[in-house]
């Protein structure tokens, strides 16, 4: 399966290619369609391609569409515009129904796009080799998503004071891996796009290759830092930041084991690991909108950015 998509909706697509291949075990790539058809893309009969976009109107998706299509190639939608012209050209897909979405960044929109991906994953998994179990495990936690949103939106003051921290920073780092990785692009994305603070993401296990040189006192890092089988290795790269004296910031679940590191940490619901980018990328935007805040910007409309990019 190929995803295509633009800024935040390509961040979720990688979410969703995860899922894909971890639940329904189908290899899965989510690709930024913007430079899609400028590389004379192979386009495969047996690939399922899908689009994913918020306002269904975004031009480079758009051309990415035709492109598949030209092709021969199958393309469905997940697109939260209904008639849009996306939903339109594909071949069939999901609407989202997250209501309009306003401000230019991308929130509730991305969330119903994870969960969009999730019941995708979930319906190629049964037909494929997932167990009723497994499925039933999963409903189960999609159903939590909605109350674990609203424990995240209850501790909003905490992840306001650690964004006030983070505002002053001119850069930062967001770090993750596997399927906290798009978790880490989303959330520097979030915060350039209404911060104007230059953020970017690495893979955590990218860090001892090249960017640690810049860890100093003055580049903050936001590591995610899911409670899973890679937490211990985490923590490890977490360590190298903290000894070259890099602010750090944890955006974790409960019962991480932290050791003798001292470090501010938001607390994220845990949800089926699967599942757990959804939620993990809340707190993210929260603290973007919260640095946003602290520097005075007008966060709903950001300067030079459009909400839907009609020209390419
Ligand atoms: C613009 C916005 C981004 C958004 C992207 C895709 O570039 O600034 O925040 O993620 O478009 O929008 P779409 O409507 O296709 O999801």
């Amino acid at each position: 399966m190929k995803i295509l998509g633009c800024g935040s909706a390509f961040y979720v697509g990688q979410m969703g290619a995860a899922m894909i291949e971890e639940l329904a075990r189908v290899p899965a790539d989510a690709e930024p369609a913007s430079e899609f058809r400028y590389r004379n893309p192979i386009v495969e009969p047996d690939t399922l391609y899908v689009a994913v976009s918020q306002s269904g109107e975004t031009a480079d998706t758009a051309f990415a569409v035709q492109e598949v299509k030209r092709k021969g190639g199958q393309i469905v939608g997940l697109v939260n515009v209904v008639g849009s012209t996306i939903a339109r050209e594909c071949d069939g897909g999901i609407y989202l129904h997250a209501g309009p979405e306003v401000a230019v960044a991308s929130t509730k929109a991305l969330t119903h796009m994870g969960v969009g991906f999730a019941m995708l994953a979930l319906c190629l998994a049964r037909v494929r080799d997932l167990s009723i179990a497994d499925g039933q495990r999963i409903i189960a936690a999609l159903r939590k998503v909605p109350a674990q949103i609203e424990e995240i939106l209850a501790d909003e003051e905490h992840i306001a004071e650690v964004a006030r921290g983070l505002a002053g920073a001119e850069s930062l780092f967001f770090i993750g891996r596997v399927r906290g990785f798009p978790v880490a692009r989303e959330g520097a994305q979030k915060f350039k796009e209404i911060s104007y603070r230059h953020a970017e993401a690495y893979q955590t296990s990218e860090l001892k290759h090249g960017p640690l040189a810049l860890i100093c006192e003055t580049l903050p890092t936001v590591a995610i830092l899911p409670n899973d089988e890679l937490s211990d290795r985490n923590l490890g790269a977490m360590q190298q930041i903290v000894a070259r004296r890099g602010p750090l910031v944890a955006v974790t679940h409960p019962g991480v084991d932290f050791g003798d590191l001292d470090v501010p940490r938001i607390v994220v619901p845990k949800s089926e690991r699967e599942l757990d980018p959804i939620l993990l990328t809340v707190p993210l935007q929260l603290m973007a909108y919260h640095a946003a805040l602290a520097l005075g910007h007008d966060i709903d409309k950001p300067r030079n950015l459009a909400k839907s990019v009609t020209v390419e």
